[in-house]
């Protein structure tokens, strides 16, 4: 029989900035997927990874003083340093700027062009560049060129492109969705995606002249390949398309790409129809999770509300934000990351529901018979409904998962942990234990408890790295949980006559008021140690810089203001909008000879009104008090108005 195989991907991330709590939450629920299949016995291939090109990424080195590829190598280290802290047991990782990656990508794209799918034309419009996506005038609203996706300024675009023939393959598409309704999941979004397709495919730019930091498109050395296309073949080129011909037919097509719903349109667009193209087979199933929020928005670093991972990870251990990010919110739906919400969860559910449970089962195990297993012998009347539940809680978890309903199936095993906790109470093995005659139903009462924590460890194995070893340890069966598989779930699998070894509670309860207290007072000695650092040196931080937002503008007008020896009144062109500033440089330059020159303006300075007069800017200037001489800074060679200065 053919070896069943699962391959499940997460998007690959972008070096340009650490990661968030938010990048954290696709891969780990990826890691989820890919730990239940393989306990179920799949030859699993988990893929993750890193897209590396494009023009944000050359920008962001840039701004940084780096090469490109140096820049990259250093944020893709972090990125593998933060999966290791999470227990991400991906199977492989990618990088876009691999070599293998690269060549195939190039023979993709040649083999699209020969076949003529992809064609050269020219290309204007609106591009986003921290999306790295365009933009047409009919998909823009108002007059306003912001991205509709990042709401940042869109920058004007034209230039030679060649271009993905989508519209050939827009009907062929749809029908695949339509007959497939598990192909786009959740339910919503598939029906989002069938309107944008329905509403008319254009065909895509798919190459750019205006950087370097990208694949060179084979038959064009002026061009590199539009970082989409580069990115979204990651999950073929990395399975041995065009390479390793038994690899990839053994693993493709992928079961499952798990993405964020920001890019399932990549995903189920340009991605089905790439393939279509290529004449390969389409994915079973593309899933667009919703957002992870902060309590005050969209986690952003502009914003300075990201939450860093490691931090939470080093604060609270990566179990405990692992559970809060499967249980918390429902996979699939947007949800709101709290401190005091994932502190609520270590409390009630890890430490007060399952901790106790390990706690309490292994002291009177340790109590009543000196730390060794008992064997089960005689019923008593609540063992039934126990073992019941425990069976159902199997069943019904299994249905969740497969569903990536994680949520659900953690809420099915929690009330098995709660059954468990209350069967402590039922049958009160502590009244069991004063009479001897009871020793039996004693024995069994221990054993179904422990024997529930077996069940409970294996279950939780998709979910938490440390706890089901945890649990094995402390019950004496650490190999039998960590070679364990879902066959291992039916009851009486535990092996008696065994010697726990039980330890501190698995999770200690956290005072969220000492928390906060604690985590004021070391941030406050960061600050104030961060702070003397500066004023010693009289230095800024690069973040206080990253505030000012310098940009390059052309003077379109200039008059002199009436009454003023000293002031100009300035029109300029700052790309996407016009701006009126007013400049003390009446001096030295002549109104008529400043027409079509470029300064460089802070474009995020307060209005203000001088001598009456309403200014939404400041130029840069140079000035020199000895000799009386002021010079306005001008870029060295004439560029696009707008362009930001860092
Ligand atoms: N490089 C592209 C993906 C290319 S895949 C062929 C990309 N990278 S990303 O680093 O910006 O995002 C990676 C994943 O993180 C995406 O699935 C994105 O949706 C997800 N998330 C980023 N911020 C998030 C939240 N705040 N919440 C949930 N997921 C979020 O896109």
């Amino acid at each position: 029989m053919a070896e069943k195989t699962f391959y499940v991907t997460t998007p690959i991330y972008y070096p340009s900035d650490r990661l968030h709590i938010g990048h954290a939450y696709t891969t780990v629920a990826a890691d989820a997927i890919a730990r239940y299949k393989d306990l179920r016995g799949y030859d699993t291939m988990f893929l993750t990874g890193s897209d590396e090109h494009g023009q944000k990424i050359e920008r962001k080195a840039d701004e940084a003083g780096k090469e490109p590829q140096n820049y990259v190598d250093e944020i893709v280290a972090t990125f593998i340093d933060l999966w290791d802290r999470l227990g991400i047991d991906y199977d492989q990782f990618i990088r876009t700027t691999d070599n293998n990656h690269e060549e195939v990508v190039q023979e993709i794209f040649k083999q699209l062009y020969e076949q003529e799918d992809i064609y050269l034309g020219k290309y204007e419009g609106w591009y986003c560049t921290p999306c790295e996506t365009f933009w047409l005038d009919r998909q823009l609203e108002g007059d306003e060129k912001v991205c509709p996706d990042c709401n940042r300024p869109l920058e004007w675009v034209e230039e030679e492109s060649y271009f993905f023939k989508m519209s050939k393959y827009a009907d062929r598409l749809l029908k695949h969705i339509k007959d497939n309704p598990k192909f786009i999941q959740p339910e919503s979004r598939r029906n989002e995606m069938i309107s944008f397709i329905e509403s008319g495919l254009d065909d895509l730019s798919v190459s750019r002249t205006t950087f370097d930091w990208g694949i060179e498109v084979p038959v064009d050395s002026d061009h590199v390949i539009y970082v989409w296309i580069d990115a979204l073949s990651n999950y073929i080129t990395a399975m041995g398309y065009n390479r390793d011909e038994s690899k990839f037919n053994k693993y493709w097509p992928a079961d499952i790409h798990i993405v964020g719903k920001d890019i399932l349109r990549f995903h189920t667009i340009i991605w089905p129809i790439i393939l279509m193209a290529l004449d390969l087979p389409l994915p079973d199933q593309v899933f667009g999770h919703g957002w992870l929020l902060s309590d005050t928005g969209k986690m952003s670093k502009s914003r300075g509300n990201v939450v860093d991972p490691i931090e939470l990870i080093n604060d609270f251990g990566r179990d405990a934000i692992r559970y809060y990010l499967l249980r918390e919110v429902s996979f699939g739906a947007d949800g709101t990351y709290s401190t005091e919400a994932l502190i609520q969860r270590i409390n009630s559910d890890l430490a007060n529901d399952l901790g106790n449970l390990l706690h309490r089962s292994l002291s009177m195990v340790e109590k009543y018979f000196s730390g060794e297993i008992p064997e089960p012998a005689a019923e008593t009347e609540f063992d039934s409904s126990l073992k019941e539940l425990a069976a159902i809680t199997v069943e019904k978890a299994a249905d969740e998962i497969e569903e990536l309903r994680y949520t659900k199936a953690l809420e099915e095993i929690w009330q098995f942990v709660r059954r468990a906790n209350k069967y402590i109470d039922q049958t009160e093995p502590w009244v069991l234990a004063r009479d001897e005659n009871n020793r039996e139903k004693l024995g069994t009462v221990l054993y179904n408890l422990l024997e529930s924590l077996r069940i409970i460890g294996i279950l939780l194995k998709p979910f938490l790295v440390d706890t089901p070893a945890e649990i094995g340890k402390q019950l004496g069966i650490q190999k039998e949980i960590k070679d364990a598989s879902w066959q291992d779930l039916d009851w009486n699998g535990l092996p008696s006559n065994r010697t726990i070894a039980k330890g501190e509670p698995i999770f200690p309860r956290i005072d969220l008021e000492k928390y906060y207290e604690e985590k004021e007072k070391l941030n406050g000695a960061k600050e104030k140690q961060e702070e003397e650092i500066v004023e010693e040196e009289g230095l800024i931080s690069f973040n206080d810089f990253q505030e000012v937002d310098l940009r390059i503008a052309t003077i379109i007008e200039a008059e002199k203001i009436e009454d003023s020896n000293k002031l100009l009144k300035l029109q300029v062109d700052l790309g996407t909008e016009k701006r009126q500033i007013v400049a003390g440089i009446a001096n030295y330059y002549q109104p008529e000879d400043l027409i079509d020159k470029q300064i460089m303006m802070v474009a995020n300075l307060e209005p203000a009104k001088i001598f009456g007069v309403k200014s939404q800017g400041m130029l840069l200037a140079a000035r020199d008090d000895q000799n009386e001489e002021l010079t306005v800074i001008s870029p060295a060679k004439p560029i696009k108005a707008g362009s930001p200065v860092s």
